[in-house]
């Protein structure tokens, strides 16, 4: 397995608690430096590499080949096009931004560096759902795709009980709420599963039950350029305790479900309908590790990415647009 030297630039929740020990298990994959604008944030990660708070001496780290870059939504074009500019590979957390002219400006960067970019859609490499495509061809014609990705994440958030600078409920540094961060996993999974795009998507938002100025929830509707009909329903006032986590795939001879699946761990269940239930194996490493592994190939030159960021900035800007001109339960935009 070829070596590639990662850094990790935003060294908070996602950094700490899934990417980093993800990348330990990746034979190949060398953690050779972190960075956070926050020291705090870096005492908190585990000791080895090389920690600054100065993206410039951490972009300058001897042996570093590629970047993941996990800072909140709105410092993602700042972080991906120093390091473009610097020449390593980068795989940027969703979504690509908080908007549409700075998620453009990162796949300029990368574009005009010539360096590799990838969205760190980390569900495509759950091996439910990668066990979950295999099975698509046994489902007839699809015709629908339903997905199911709430949480609950009240105004005081925090993944540790930790005081948390929590960005995602402000609209600036987040672009959005719960449509915006958490919508883009399953319009990304739909075209990955049934191997064409949403192509046409409209937007319901809601502030029902949480007290900050963005969506606690929202349903999207879609089509892809074939027809199969996508269906999202996303949100922030989904008790954890309660069922909240399904994607289903509907054809004519066949729905297969996958429970509690969408999410930063390899758990859950998939069971296929052709009309009797079966339960359906899955085995692999877990999402973050096969990400990180297939980013590291493509790094290398041994295998190509399969998801060019081109196509990742169109679903983007879908997405931004339907946002954009959804309205609320009272009909005013949010
Ligand atoms: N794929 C997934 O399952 C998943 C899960 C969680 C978060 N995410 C994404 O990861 C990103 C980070 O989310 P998080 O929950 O880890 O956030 P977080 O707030 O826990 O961590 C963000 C870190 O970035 C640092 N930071 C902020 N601005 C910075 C800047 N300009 N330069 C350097 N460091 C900066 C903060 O100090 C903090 O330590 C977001 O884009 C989010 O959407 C993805």
């Amino acid at each position: 397995m070829s070596r590639v030297g990662w850094g990790v630039a935003g060294c908070g929740w996602v950094a700490r608690d899934h990417a980093v020990p993800a990348l330990r298990q990746v034979p190949g994959a060398c953690l050779v430096a972190l960075h956070d604008r926050d020291p705090g944030a870096l005492s908190r990660m585990p000791v080895g590499p090389r920690a600054t708070t100065d993206l410039a001496a951490f972009l300058a780290t001897p042996g570093l080949d590629a970047v993941y870059v996990a800072v909140p939504n709105s410092a993602h074009r700042q972080v991906v096009e120093a390091a473009a500019g610097a020449g390593v590979a980068v795989l940027c957390e969703k979504p690509l931004a908080a908007d549409v002219a700075d998620a453009e400006a990162v796949v300029a960067a990368a574009d005009r560096a010539g360096v590799l970019l990838g969205t760190a859609y980390d569900q495509r490499w759950h091996p439910a759902h990668v066990r979950l495509r295999e099975l698509v061809p046994e489902l007839g014609t699809v015709t629908a795709v339903r997905v199911v990705y709430c949480c609950w994440l009240p105004a005081d958030w925090s993944p540790d009980g930790r005081p948390h600078d929590n960005w995602r409920v402000d609209p600036a540094r987040a672009g959005g709420g719960a449509a915006i961060d958490l919508a883009p996993h399953g319009l990304d999974l739909a075209g990955v599963l049934v191997g064409e795009d949403v192509a046409e998507l409209t937007a319901l938002l809601q502030r029902r039950v949480q007290t900050y100025p963005v969506d606690d929830g929202a349903l999207l509707i879609g089509r892809t350029s074939g027809g199969v009909l996508v269906d999202l329903h996303v949100a922030y006032n989904c008790p954890d305790a309660l069922p909240r986590r399904r994607l289903e795939v509907v054809g004519t001879r066949g729905t297969a479900v996958a429970v509690d699946t969408m999410g930063q761990t390899a758990g859950g269940s998939l069971t296929l309908f052709r009309p009797e239930p079966v339960d359906v194996p899955f085995a692999g490493t877990g999402p973050f590790t096969a990400q990180f592994a297939a980013f590291g190939a493509a790094v290398a030159g041994t295998a190509p990415w399969p998801y060019p960021a081109a196509r990742d900035l169109a679903l983007h800007r879908l997405l931004v647009q339907a946002l954009d001109t959804a309205t609320d339960r009272t009909g005013a935009a949010l």
